[in-house]
């Protein structure tokens, strides 16, 4: 069999773990298997950058942050638009795909990899997509790879900056990656016992941000810890279309939320908020021991589902067993944080305040 593989998107922890599993797993059943690396994204696909990669590429990397691939965003949006010499891009990806007389392509990557790994399934190609995204927003799987290695990254993050909160008395606000979904805030935020937490899918009202301030502080607690997603809105923000949303934050001229938030807190305490931006920290170093296992589960399916030629499938995680999810029932949808779930429902029972 001859298989492509790429990654795509921005990247995470456990992309070559997952590779590497896939690959093992291909090696382990099949005598004769030829796996090409495309670099760096659908550009690889595009333009005919790619390498054949043989057993020695995989080994070593379960646990090498980064990929070996290399990657680069290409939105879905433009996928069909000719790029700047003309060329047809998916003429050129499918093209190139059958030069290589592939099997299958592999593709690596979050919503917006996914949205493209269907059209070219729609376009005829045999395509496995597997689930990365340190958002874990990806409709149809419980879990997606690094999202676990960054709760752990942005979980840090919080705890050094709540011991020195504490020393001082201070207002911290750590500003968490995910800036559609607050999946990410919700569980380091838990995890960190932050006492305020601000996610997309639960606009926040400043004066609640200023009453759980005041409520720590006449209990006797001088320090108070926000963790808020790069998405965070306001109540007032919500109403507002995309648009004079955009406009809105280009004139009040802020870095980002949390330096937003963080004035208006000074404003209405006369209190001065830090501000801590972990940012790309975040999808760095090395997958953490859980990844490491979702991957390589993700990966030993991806290979059966390709010698059984499933294809047009997502390789999901579903109450603990790996499933196959066809990608036309997923690609475009969105995992989104349900205010009313009962993850949200027992913070608020402990006294987290979701600002709403
Ligand atoms: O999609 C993953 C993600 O890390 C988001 O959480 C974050 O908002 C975004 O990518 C950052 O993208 P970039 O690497 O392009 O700055």
């Amino acid at each position: 069999m001859r298989i492509g593989m790429l990654t795509s998107g921005g990247d995470c922890q456990a992309l070559n773990a997952t590779m590497r599993g896939v690959v093992k797993g291909l090696f382990e059943k099949l005598d004769d298997v030829e796996v090409y690396g495309f670099y760096d994204g659908y550009k690889g696909l595009i333009y005919g950058n790619y390498r054949l990669l043989t057993s020695t590429d995989f080994s070593g990397i379960l646990t090498k942050g980064g990929t070996i691939l290399g990657t680069s965003r290409q939105p879905f949006k433009l996928m069909r638009e000719p790029d700047e010499n003309g060329l047809d891009k998916v003429k050129a990806m499918k093209d190139n795909y059958y030069k290589l007389n592939l099997d299958c392509l592999v593709i690596l990557g979050g919503n917006g990899t996914q949205k493209t790994a269907n059209l070219l399934r729609e376009e005829g190609l045999n395509i496995i997509h597997m689930p990365k995204t340190i958002d874990n927003d990806i409709y149809g799987t419980d879990m997606t790879f690094g999202f676990y290695s960054a709760i752990n990254i942005a979980t840090d993050a919080i705890d050094c900056i709540h011991t020195t909160a504490a020393s001082h008395n201070r207002i911290f606000i750590v500003e968490v990656m995910g800036h559609k979904v607050g999946w990410l805030t919700l569980y380091a935020g838990i995890a960190s016992g932050a006492d305020i937490i601000l996610l997309p899918e639960i606009p926040y009202d400043d004066k609640k941000i200023i009453e759980a301030i005041q409520k720590r502080k006449k209990a006797g607690k001088g320090f108070t810890i926000l963790a808020v997603a790069e998405g965070a809105i306001s109540k007032k923000e919500a109403k507002l279309s995309k648009k004079d949303l955009k406009k809105k934050r280009l004139k009040e001229n802020y870095p980002s939320v949390a330096y937003k938030i963080a004035d208006m807190i000074r404003m209405e305490t006369g209190s001065e908020a830090r501000v801590t931006v972990p940012g790309h920290t975040q999808r760095g170093g090395s997958p953490c021991p859980y990844d490491r296992i979702l991957s390589t589960r993700l990966g030993a399916a991806a290979a059966q589902a390709i010698i059984d030629r499933n294809y047009g499938n997502m390789v999901a995680m579903i109450n603990g067993e790996t499933e196959l999810v066809p990608l036309a029932e997923v690609a475009g949808k969105l995992k989104v944080v349900d205010p009313n779930c009962k993850m949200i429902q027992e913070a608020k029972a402990i006294g987290i305040s979701f600002g709403d």
